[in-house]
C-alpha cells in the first residue's frame, strides 16, 4: 500500500476551527465593544517551571521583595515593618513600606451609603454593660494603633467595632456578629493589638535583632505568638494578615502567616525570626503546632477565630478542638477567645459557648445571617440549559465592572472560565483544586482588575475584601443541603463593603433551587427587595414571622434557664429584667 500522505490530515479540521476561529474572532470583538479588556491567558510556564524563590532578606527593599524576576511573591512574604532592639517605643516612619501598606490603589475606601451601616439595631448583652465607643481618639487606644488607624483613613468606628472595642479592652470573651463588609477584622485586631503594644517588651519572647542581619543557623528562635487569629481559607488568612501589617506598623508585634499550599520553608523562615501575632488556616497551622520547635502557644493571650460559625461546624470539630486548646500548653490563665461572624445560626451559637467564659459580651448588629441592604438582589428565572448563555448575555448587557461568578463545583468553575475566556470576556477562576500560586494570582488579577470576571466556588465566599466588586453572579445558588442561605449571605456580601452599593444577580429555577427558595424570599422581604412572580407562593403567610430561628427557642434547647445571665441571648430586642439576672441584657443605641 502506498504511505500515507499526512500532510493532508492538517487540512480535515480546517472546515470545523476555521467557523470556530471566525466565531471566536467575532466574540471577542463584540466584548470588546462592550467595554471589557483583552483576556490574558495564564502563564503556566512562569508559574510553574522557575526555580523556587529565594528566601526575603533583610535588608531587601519591599519592591524587590513583591517582585522577583517577574514573579510575584507569597502573600505571605509581603514585607512588614522590621522592629529593631534600638527603637524606643515606637519605630521610625518607613515611607516605602507606608505607602504600600496604606497608598495601594487596590484598599477598600468608605463608600456614600456607609450611613445605612451605622443605623442598624444593635444588640449587646453581658453581665457588665459595654459602653460603645464614639471615636477611635476617645476609645483608650495606644498612640501607635490610633497612628494606623488615621493612616488607613478609618475615620470612626463601624456599629461593631464601637461595641468589641471596650469588650476587649475590659478583658472579656467575645461573640460578635455584624453583617458582611462592616469591619469585623479592625474590630478584633484594633483592640487586641492596642492591648498588647505597651506591653509586647514585657510579654513577647525573645527574638533576633533584625537590625544585625538574620543568620537562620545562629539567630532562629521558636515562634510564641501573643495572638492567634484562625481563618477557614487561605485566602482569608492572607488578608488578615494584610490588615494586621497595617495596624501593627511602627510597633515591634510581628505578624506572620501560615496556610496551605504555599512553601513551608518560607512560612516556617518567616517564624523563625518571631512571631507576635499568627494568622493561619486549621491545617498548616496544626502542621506547625506538632513541631514545638518551630511553633509554641504556651504564650497565646488572644485565641481569635474568624468566620467562627464555619469553623464550629463539625467538619472541622477535631482540629478547632485542638486549636482553642491552645496545643495543651497553653500557660497563660487569662487567656480569651473572640468568635467573628457574619451568619451565627442557634446550633454555633450554642457550641461557641462552650468555649467562652462565663462573663462573655455578645454583641450583635443587624439580625445574625442577615444581608445588607446596600446590596440590590435581583434573582432571574434561568433554566438549567440556558444559564450560560444568560450569563454572557448578562455580561454584555452590564458596563464592564469587577464581577465574581459563583458556582457550586470546582469543573463546573472551570468549564465557566474557559466559556467566558473564549468568548473574549477577561475572566480568571479560583477553586481548590487551582494551585495556590494559581489562586493567589487569579485573586491578584482579579484585584488589579486585569481579569475583572472571576469566577469562584464557595472557597472565596468568605471574608475577602476587594474593592469595587460591584456585581455577584450566582450562576449556581448554593444547595439548601450545602451551605444553603448561609452561604449566599456570605457570597452577595463580597460587594456593597463599608458603605459602598452593590448588585447580586442569582439564577434560579425550581427543578434546581426551590429547596432554598422559602429562606430567600424571607431574606429578600427582610430588606425590601423585589419578589420575582415565580417566587410569590414561597411567601409567608400574613402574619407569620419571617426568621423563627432568633426567638427565646434557644433558651429551651440548651437547658439554661431564663435567670441565667444568658437571659435573652439572642432573642430579638430584649422586653426586661428578671429578678436575679446578673445584668438585664441592653439595648444601646448607637
Ligand atoms: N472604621 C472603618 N472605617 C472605614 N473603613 C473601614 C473601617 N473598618 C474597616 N474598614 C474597611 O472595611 C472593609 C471591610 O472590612 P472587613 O473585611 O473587616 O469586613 P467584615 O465585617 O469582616 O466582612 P465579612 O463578613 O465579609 O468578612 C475593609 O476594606 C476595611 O479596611
Ligand atoms: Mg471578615
Amino acid at each position: 500500500m502506498d504511505s500515507f500522505d499526512v500532510s493532508s490530515i492538517g487540512m480535515a479540521l480546517n472546515d470545523v476551527t476555521d467557523a470556530q476561529n471566525a466565531r471566536k474572532a467575532e466574540a471577542a470583538s463584540t466584548a470588546r465593544e462592550k467595554g471589557w479588556v483583552e483576556p490574558e491567558g495564564y502563564d503556566y510556564a512562569k508559574y510553574n517551571t522557575l526555580p523556587q524563590l529565594p528566601k526575603p532578606g533583610e535588608n531587601t527593599e519591599p519592591e524587590q521583595q513583591q517582585e522577583h524576576q517577574g514573579l510575584p511573591e507569597w502573600a505571605a512574604n509581603a514585607a512588614k515593618y522590621e522592629w529593631k532592639d534600638e527603637y524606643g517605643d515606637v519605630g521610625p516612619p518607613n515611607p516605602q513600606l507606608e505607602d504600600m501598606l496604606f497608598r495601594s490603589d487596590f484598599i477598600n475606601r468608605t463608600g456614600l451609603k456607609i450611613g445605612n451601616l451605622q443605623n442598624i439595631e444593635v444588640i449587646a448583652e453581658s453581665r457588665e454593660r459595654p459602653q460603645p465607643v464614639k471615636s477611635f481618639d476617645d476609645a483608650g487606644l495606644h498612640p501607635i494603633i490610633c497612628d494606623n488607624i488615621k493612616l488607613c483613613c478609618y475615620d470612626v468606628p463601624t456599629p461593631i467595632q464601637a461595641y468589641a472595642i471596650p469588650a476587649v479592652l475590659t478583658g472579656h470573651d467575645l461573640i460578635a456578629i455584624a453583617q458582611t463588609g462592616s469591619g469585623k477584622t479592625a474590630a478584633f485586631l484594633i483592640p487586641v493589638l492596642s492591648q498588647l503594644m505597651g506591653k509586647a517588651k514585657k510579654l513577647a519572647a525573645p527574638r533576633p535583632n533584625l537590625a544585625d542581619g538574620f543568620n537562620p543557623s545562629t539567630d532562629s528562635v521558636v515562634a510564641e505568638p501573643l495572638v492567634l487569629i484562625v481563618a477557614p481559607t487561605r485566602e482569608l488568612s492572607t488578608q488578615i494578615f494584610d490588615e494586621a501589617r497595617r495596624l501593627c506598623y511602627r510597633s515591634m508585634l510581628r505578624p506572620c502567616v501560615v496556610y496551605g499550599g504555599a512553601p513551608v520553608r518560607d512560612q516556617r523562615d518567616e517564624l523563625r525570626k518571631g512571631c507576635d501575632i499568627l494568622i493561619g488556616t486549621p491545617g498548616r497551622l496544626l502542621d506547625f503546632m506538632d513541631k514545638p520547635h518551630i511553633l509554641s502557644l504556651r504564650r497565646v493571650k488572644y485565641t481569635i477565630i474568624d468566620e467562627a460559625d464555619e469553623l464550629l461546624l463539625a467538619d472541622w470539630e477535631s482540629d478547632f478542638n485542638r486549636i482553642m486548646s491552645g496545643g495543651d500548653i497553653n500557660e497563660d490563665a487569662d487567656h480569651r477567645y473572640l468568635m467573628f461572624s457574619a451568619t451565627f445560626n442557634k446550633e454555633c451559637r450554642q457550641l461557641a459557648r462552650k468555649f467562652l467564659a462565663d462573663d462573655h459580651v455578645r454583641v450583635r448588629i443587624g439580625r445574625p445571617g442577615s444581608t445588607h441592604i446596600n446590596v440590590d438582589q435581583n434573582i432571574v428565572y434561568a433554566e438549567e440549559h440556558l444559564k450560560k448563555q444568560c450569563l454572557y448575555d448578562l455580561l454584555l448587557a452590564m458596563p464592564p465592572s469587577r464581577t465574581l461568578i459563583f458556582v457550586n463545583s470546582k469543573s463546573q468553575a472551570d468549564f465557566l472560565d474557559d466559556y467566558l475566556y473564549n468568548m473574549g470576556l477577561p475572566s480568571t477562576s479560583i477553586h481548590s483544586d487551582r494551585t495556590q500560586r494559581e489562586r493567589e494570582d487569579a485573586l491578584r488579577s482579579f484585584r488589579s482588575a486585569k481579569c475583572p470576571i472571576l469566577v469562584a466556588t464557595g472557597v472565596s465566599a468568605r471574608g475577602l475584601d476587594i474593592k469595587n466588586v460591584m456585581h455577584v453572579v450566582n450562576f449556581d445558588l448554593p444547595r439548601q443541603s450545602h451551605g444553603g442561605i448561609t452561604e449566599y449571605v456570605h457570597r452577595i456580601g463580597r460587594t456593597a463593603r463599608i458603605g459602598n452599593e452593590g448588585l447580586a444577580t442569582s439564577f434560579y429555577n425550581h427543578d434546581r433551587d426551590s429547596d432554598l427558595a422559602p429562606y430567600l424570599v424571607r431574606l429578600l422581604l427582610e430588606t425590601k427587595q423585589k419578589i420575582p412572580d415565580f417566587l410569590e407562593s414561597y411567601k409567608p403567610a400574613d402574619g407569620e414571622t419571617l426568621f423563627e430561628d432568633d426567638t427565646d427557642e434557644e433558651r429551651e434547647g440548651n437547658g439554661e434557664s431564663a435567670n441565667e445571665d444568658i437571659g435573652n441571648a439572642w432573642g430579638g430586642i430584649p422586653t426586661g429584667d428578671t429578678s436575679d439576672a446578673p445584668a438585664p441584657a441592653a439595648n444601646y443605641d448607637f
